[in-house]
């Protein structure tokens, strides 16, 4: 396991951790790989009966590399983002999370998959992909209208603009806001609760609230990434892209 995704064992609690501080836990090809394999390994084995996914003390995670997009774009079916999204769609377990500081793009949109989120009170969402030139991702053109309603998801997808804990428990997919220091202690006692339960009543209950959803969302994964994979290399996302690297603002005033 690479330094940037760590597994860390309590009892009967896998925790995944992001830990790339110096680039906000931005996510990798490299990243989503094992993150695919430890959801893949604690899913299956009998021993575990919980995962819990948190980032660093500030960061939860800003998103998927942008340097990344160019250097390894998500051009095939069996690329490590879609493990890792399938991975998580489809766990049997029940998955935490625990969110502190910024989550950003992919880093909102997982938490569509968990089945609760602790989030800090200075936590920070978005999903930018408009002003990346981009489309959204992860189902979240599915999932987010189905938590927030509609007008509530179309002006987090069209405009992409930040928004903080309170805005996120409105839109429904935050379970409760604790303070920053006590995001991963609620995390972690809601996790070693469900571990506590019976496990198969715990695995039989979330995979019938997930029953009606889960062919949606393999549609909407595999519709969004036909949509999302050109886009990528399209003058848009080029030029929002280049304008990360730069520090300054994109300029699309010319682009179609
Ligand atoms: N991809 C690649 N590098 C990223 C990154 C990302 N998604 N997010 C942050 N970083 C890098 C920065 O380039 C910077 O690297 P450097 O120190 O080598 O220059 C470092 O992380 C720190 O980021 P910085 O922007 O200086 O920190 P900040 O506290 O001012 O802002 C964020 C933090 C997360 C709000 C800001 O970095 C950001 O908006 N990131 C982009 C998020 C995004 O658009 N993600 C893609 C979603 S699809």
């Amino acid at each position: 396991m690479g330094t940037d995704i760590r597994m860390e064992r309590k009892d009967a609690v896998v925790e995944l951790v992001i830990d790339r501080p110096t680039k906000k836990n931005a996510l990798t090809a490299e990243m989503y790989a094992m993150m695919a394999e430890v959801l893949r390994d604690a899913d299956g084995d009998p021993a575990v009966r919980a995962i819990l996914i948190r980032g660093t003390r500030d960061t939860f995670c800003a998103g998927n590399d942008i340097e990344d997009f160019i250097k390894a774009p998500p051009n095939a079916e069996d690329h490590p983002v879609f493990r890792f999204m399938h991975e998580l769609s489809h766990a049997t377990k029940p998955v935490v999370a625990a969110v502190a500081g910024s989550a950003i793009g992919i880093g909102t949109t997982m938490l569509l998959h968990c089945d609760l989120v602790y989030v800090a009170d200075n936590a920070r969402f978005s999903t930018p992909f408009t002003g990346l030139g981009l489309c959204p991702e992860n189902a979240s053109s599915y999932l987010l209208p189905l938590v927030a309603g509609y007008q509530r998801a179309a002006e987090l997808l069209l405009l992409g603009e930040p928004f903080g804990a309170d805005k996120a428990l409105q839109c429904g997919f935050v379970t409760q806001v604790v303070p920053q220091q006590e995001v991963v202690t609620a995390a972690r006692a809601a996790a070693a609760k469900l571990a506590a339960l019976p496990a198969k009543s715990v695995r039989i209950t979330k995979a019938l609230i997930k029953r009606p959803h889960l062919a949606r969302i393999e549609e909407h994964i595999r519709a969004e990434a036909d949509a999302f994979r050109p886009m990528l290399g399209e003058p848009a996302a080029r030029e929002a892209f280049a304008a990360f690297k730069e520090r300054r603002k994109p300029d699309f005033s010319k682009i179609a």
